[in-house]
């Protein structure tokens, strides 16, 4: 099989900095037709910076980064310096891109593609807050049945929420565009914290990202040690846990993972529970199945996959 053509949509933040680099590594798997970019971690003009960072220290400036949406569609933004640090991508000191956004906006770039390619052959990878592809379906409903597969990183059940005691950050940021993409029909796959939490940077995988003694390898090396400082004192955890990396690791080896197809809803009424996705885990109800929703990984096979793969950059 060739590689899979994808669009990722992101928020950097440095865990969908590394996810960003993965694919960038995984020509052979991933062919990354575009970036598109939303508000989440850090407003849209930072974002879309971090983005192209990100392109350039992997030196990729030939990649498209399209600007989207700068707020969710029915609430104000919530933002994560306080995980992500003031930029959004705090660590690594890397130099302001040169490469230009593109003229076209993400929804519309994200619409145009999913028409312009055979039907069912674009996967989409939203790393961030699901605003840019709810509008997009929104705007173009025929677009649902011409997607591959969404792979998405947010959402948590048995591992509880991480923004407020019900929600994950990408959810609870913009529940009414998670609600219209988790009931768009698309085959959907979600990496929620449940898995994400088992992704954990522990100070030997991090110091394998510093030996690879490359720009990309030092870099992520201190992405991570920002990054971590938080979960750190948040969770105890040893080490901070790669959430968005947990998207391309899965289209490049998908045994790595595994989870349940089982019907997922999203909590949208409730300013207590407000971005709750509501996981059908043990099948109570007779609500349909729309997503397959991760609970595990092998940890050191995803960590062996991306030394392995940075080390290419
Ligand atoms: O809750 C974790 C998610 O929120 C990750 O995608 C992180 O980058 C932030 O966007
Ligand atoms: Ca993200």
């Amino acid at each position: 099989m060739g590689a899979r053509k994808i669009i990722i949509d992101t928020d950097p933040g440095q865990d969908d900095a590394v996810a960003i680099l993965l694919a960038l590594a995984s020509p052979e798997a991933i062919d990354l037709l575009g970036i598109t970019v939303v508000a989440g971690n850090v407003p849209l003009a930072l974002t879309s910076i971090n983005a192209r960072k990100v392109c350039e220290l992997a030196n990729r400036p030939d990649v498209q980064v399209f600007d989207g949406c700068d707020r969710p569609m029915a609430h104000s933004l919530v933002t994560a310096e306080h995980v992500h640090g003031k930029t959004g991508l705090n660590g690594p000191d890397l130099p302001s891109p040169s490469m230009q956004v593109q003229e076209t906006h993400a929804v519309d770039y994200i619409i145009h593609t999913l028409r312009r390619e055979p039907p069912n052959s674009v996967t989409l990878c939203p790393l961030g807050p699901l605003t840019n592809i709810a509008t997009a379906l929104q705007k173009a409903p025929d677009i649902a049945d011409r997607i591959q597969e969404i792979v998405l990183m947010g959402g948590a059940y048995f591992e509880v929420g991480n923004i407020t005691p019900a929600a994950e950050f990408n959810i609870y940021v913009d529940p009414e565009a998670a609600q219209i993409v988790f009931q768009c029909g698309a085959p959907l796959t979600v990496m929620p914290l449940d898995v994400t939490h088992k992704a954990l940077v522990t100070k030997p995988r991090n110091d394998a990202f510093r030996a690879l003694g490359t720009p990309v390898g030092v870099a992520v090396a201190e992405m991570t040690d920002f990054f971590e400082r938080f979960d750190r004192e948040k969770y105890g955890s040893d080490g901070a846990p790669l959430h968005d990396p947990c998207v391309t690791a899965y289209l490049i080896r998908p045994e790595l993972f595994s989870g349940r197809k089982i019907n997922v809803e999203i909590e949208t009424q409730s300013d207590l529970t407000r971005g709750m996705t509501v996981a059908d885990w043990w099948r109570v109800t007779d609500r349909p199945a729309n997503a397959l929703f991760m609970g595990d990984l092998d940890a050191d096979g995803f960590f062996a996959l991306l030394a392995d793969r940075l080390g290419r950059l």
